[in-house]
């Protein structure tokens, strides 16, 4: 690998990253902006052929549009969906590829094992692979490894290509600040391709590198971190249950112990959704079942009550209806936003469609709006184009996402505008008092409410 160390000062080299979805499109373009001749390889065909043609995908992300037009002018950036001849024109290959899960919650590796296949095929000598999916600790050792090897000592690992892992830590909507400061976590099979790898991150990103023993301890650092924040909300989550009942709203609770300096505040509400949170605990805990015969007992836990979020939303609705002499049955629910975090369009796990599905049994007649999903069609509803098309004349509105639009809501005005003011706040984002001195018949998760 002594070309890709030479060369990384004058950018002398290409760059390979496959999967140019919500993480490797903006990666792909950081190196493309810093002057490497980039490829996205991805087999979605509708994305590359919206790149080559210049359309911007990630509007979510904008800040990135304006490298996207310059790295697209100048050549420096394409895609390309032949895995084949592009492999082979690369020295570095960066894997950004979807890590999902089953339904029954298994960790699904299937696209990186599939690209893996293709790097045994196609990579040349001396290829440096970075892999930035967030896999299980043990995954590239014990298995990713083996399918680029493959049976025919064609690549040796070492000697022909080495591997490095390198988890992304960037946030969805926050990408481009969090790629210029979050320190970049790295561990690789050999201390050469750490430092390589390093130096190149440096390079292209002016962040911080963290040097870890070996692939499996990056990818271990990047779940704990992650888990850290899935077990923090339960646990906010569970004392929210308790506070209701108690009239104690969580929001002072939490706010008070923000005050103390080793206390770090989590929110509860409606779920914990994402490609990232669920998914990692759920790496985890598999991570477990197929190390040792103890599970984690703390994530399992987490997971449990946090999924059980949704169905407790409903269950405020309920309540809320009842003092009302009205039940779920035959009335019209707004669901206010349905991604799983705020000013993103991306529903994946969102808690949104657990409560949708609920209300759904139940006999409810939905209506949904979310600024990010106007008019598209989403968990079987279209969404409506716009929130007075979702308020007018509602029975009850179920605030899932905290999108700033909703941030700006006139909880009077807009409940005046219902058939019956019901509103359930699941992300604390109206003010109690004012919601009670409107009159309106209010809940929110962990808030606590006097009848
Ligand atoms: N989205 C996040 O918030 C986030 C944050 C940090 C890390 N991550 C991790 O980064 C990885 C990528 O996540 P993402 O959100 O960018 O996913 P994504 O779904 O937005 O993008 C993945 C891309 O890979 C492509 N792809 C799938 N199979 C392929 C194959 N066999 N060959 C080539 N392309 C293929 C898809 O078409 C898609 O464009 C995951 O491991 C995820 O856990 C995600």
């Amino acid at each position: 690998m002594d070309h890709i160390l030479k060369n990384i000062s004058t950018n002398n080299l290409t760059i390979g990253v496959v999967g140019i979805g919500r993480i490797g499109l903006p990666t792909a373009l950081c190196f493309a902006e810093k002057g490497f001749l980039t490829i996205g390889i991805d087999i979605n065909t509708k994305l590359v052929d919206e790149i080559n043609s210049g359309v911007y995908p990630l509007k979510d992300e904008p800040e990135f549009d304006k490298i996207f037009e310059k790295v697209i002018a100048n050549n420096q950036f394409s895609s390309t969906n032949d895995v084949s001849s592009s492999l082979s024109k690369c020295d570095i290959i960066i894997l950004s590829l979807p890590t999902p899960m089953d339904q029954n919650n298994i960790p699904n590796y299937s696209a990186l094992l599939s690209v893996g296949k293709n790097l045994h095929d196609f990579i040349k000598s001396g290829t440096l692979v970075i892999v930035e999916s967030t896999v299980e600790p043990g995954f590239i050792e014990n298995e990713l490894i083996q399918v680029i090897e493959g049976n025919d000592n064609r690549h040796k690992r070492n000697y022909d290509f080495s591997i490095v892992a390198c988890p992304e830590t960037a946030n969805p909507g926050e990408i481009l600040s969090d790629f210029k400061k979050l320190p970049r976590l790295i561990g690789g099979i050999n201390n050469t391709a750490s430092e390589i790898t390093s130096n190149l991150y440096k390079h292209v990103f002016g962040v911080d590198t963290l040097l870890l023993p070996n692939c499996k301890t990056a990818n271990a650092a990047k779940l704990t971190a992650n888990v850290f924040r899935d077990v923090n909300i339960a646990f906010v989550n569970e004392l929210s249950l308790l506070f209701e009942k108690m009239d104690i709203d969580i929001l002072k609770v939490l706010d008070a112990c923000d005050r103390k300096y080793n206390f770090q505040t989590h929110y509860p509400g409606a779920g914990v959704g994402g490609p990232c949170l669920p998914v990692n605990s759920y790496q985890y805990l598999n991570t477990a079942r197929k190390t040792s015969d103890n599970v984690l007992r703390i994530i399992e836990i987490a997971r449990e009550i946090n999924e059980n979020m949704p169905r407790h939303t409903v269950e405020l609705l309920t309540d809320a209806l009842n003092e009302i002499g009205k039940s779920i049955k035959d009335c019209s629910i707004g669901i206010l936003g349905i991604s799983y975090k705020p000013n993103v369009a991306d529903i994946q796990l969102s808690p949104a469609k657990d409560i949708i599905e609920i209300l759904d049994k139940l006999g409810a007649k939905i209506k949904i709006y979310d600024p990010y999903y106007k008019s598209q069609n989403c968990f079987s509803y279209v969404v409506d184009s716009s929130l007075s098309d979702t308020v007018d004349n509602s029975d009850a509105l179920i605030l899932v996402t905290a999108h700033d639009e909703f941030k700006k809501i006139d909880i009077k005005s807009i409940t005046q505008k219902m058939k019956t003011p019901v509103f359930i706040d699941t992300r604390g984002i109206i003010d109690m008092d004012l919601a009670k001195n409107t009159g309106i018949i209010f809940r929110g998760i962990g808030r606590g409410f006097s009848k």
